[in-house]
């Protein structure tokens, strides 16, 4: 934080006079007045403030009800420290206006010492608060930037395998059949049998070449797209189990962004291997629908259900891995997941995601516009981040 901003409102404009005096020998020279409560919201917007000191006896609009207010613009998550004005000290008011949201109190008349080092505490936890986010959100770039060079390696092994050691295995396969039909080979039964060993081994070697690179990542996910994926996908796992498969999804007009594709793609996947390991489940259920304004992944087993909070702790503790990586991954892709399970009663996992999903290229740019904005002191706190983030949804 820069400058910090501070925003005051008090009809009594020899109160205003007073703190404007004290908070600029302190140092504090960004600081906006208005004795008119019913400014006070446009002034917020206008300025978006670190700090704001409210009175709370005030025509129009009291301080509880701008607090109210307040509250519907404040990012959630985020912390704008409220101090309140008061002459007031009932203890009455005083939890009332906790309750909606004021984190501290100064109390008229002012101590100037006291004022100072209250607004100056505050200032200090929205500055942790805020270098918090930041390196939140740089940890969430890293992993994002993991997710996606793990995807593109795999990619490029999943092509590798499938068209040259697919190719190469086609290529000896051909040679040895006409090999094989050479008089001087065809006349002796032992070698047509081994040639005809040597056929089989390498039919069993392409099938697995074919599924290996299938799992590390199918190419119809990037031609075909989610849909056609899990339909194929969903079905071969039904035609090698004794899984009753069913994919029931809404139409989609355009391919979705290539994040959340592949978010979607691996949690089923996830989801499916769970089932069939640890579930001892007769059926799986996945439905791909298009929510308010959100895609809905919900995915059922019936099987023998697990204690999924215990699961998550085992996990963090780094038993497993992969119920953590289906949750990463919805928040990644801008969402987030639930997993909702009982002994004997079968596990539903449900997972929501925003259609413009975001890639770490975009939360980079993000970041940097936000650092540019506030280092020209324009307002670079998380309203400006949060404005930031609905462009990011383009395929990556
Ligand atoms: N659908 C399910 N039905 C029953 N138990 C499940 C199901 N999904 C997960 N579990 C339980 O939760 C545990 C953790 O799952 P998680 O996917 O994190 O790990 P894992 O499958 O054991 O190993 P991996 O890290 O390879 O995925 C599993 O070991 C299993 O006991
Ligand atoms: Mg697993």
């Amino acid at each position: 934080m820069n400058t910090p901003r501070i925003l005051m409102v008090d009809d009594d404009s020899d109160a205003l006079l007073l703190l404007t005096r004290i908070l600029g020998q302190a140092g504090f020279s960004n600081v906006r007045a208005t004795p008119d409560s019913r400014e006070l919201i446009a002034l917020y917007q206008e300025l978006q403030p670190d700090l704001i000191l409210l009175d709370l006896m005030m025509p129009h609009l009291s301080g509880l009800d701008l607090l109210v207010q307040l509250q519907t613009l404040i990012p959630e998550g985020s912390f704008l420290p409220i101090v309140m004005l008061t002459a007031d000290t009932s203890p009455t008011s005083r939890r009332d206006a906790l309750r909606r949201g004021v984190h501290d109190f100064l109390s008229k008349p002012f101590d100037p010492a006291e004022v100072v080092l209250r607004i100056k505490n505050l200032l200090k936890t929205r500055a942790l608060h805020l270098d918090l986010k930041e390196q939140r959100q740089h940890l969430q770039e890293v992993s994002m930037r993991l997710l996606e060079a793990q995807e593109s390696e795999r990619r490029r092994v999943a092509h590798e395998l499938h068209d040259e050691i697919g190719q190469l295995l086609t290529v000896v396969k051909i040679n040895l059949q006409c090999n094989q039909r050479r008089p001087a080979i065809s006349a002796v039964p032992e070698d047509v049998a081994s040639i005809e060993d040597s056929i089989s081994a390498i039919d069993h070697a392409i099938g697995r070449v074919r599924d290996l690179s299938f799992d590390l990542r199918p190419a119809m996910l990037d031609t075909f797209g989610l849909i056609e994926t899990l339909e194929w996908c969903l079905e071969k796992a039904a035609a090698h189990s004794p899984l009753e498969v069913h994919f029931k999804h809404d139409e989609f007009e355009a391919r979705l962004p290539v994040a959340l594709e592949t978010a979607c793609f691996r949690i089923v996947q996830e989801a499916l291997t769970n089932a069939m390991r640890h579930a001892n489940a007769c059926r799986f259920d996945v439905q791909l629908r298009k929510g308010d304004g959100k895609l809905e992944l919900i995915i059922q087993d019936d099987g023998c259900g697990f204690d999924s909070e215990s699961a998550h702790h085992r996990a963090v503790g780094g038993a497993s891995l992969g119920l953590l990586g289906m949750e990463e991954r919805a928040e990644l892709a801008g969402g987030h997941l639930e997993i909702e399970s009982k002994g004997g009663k079968g596990t539903t996992i449900r997972a929501a995601f925003p259609f413009n999903a975001p890639t770490a290229a975009a939360l980079t740019t993000a970041a940097v516009l936000t650092k540019l904005h506030s280092s020209n002191g324009e307002g670079g706190n998380e309203a400006s981040q949060e404005k930031a983030s609905p462009a990011l949804g383009d395929r990556a």
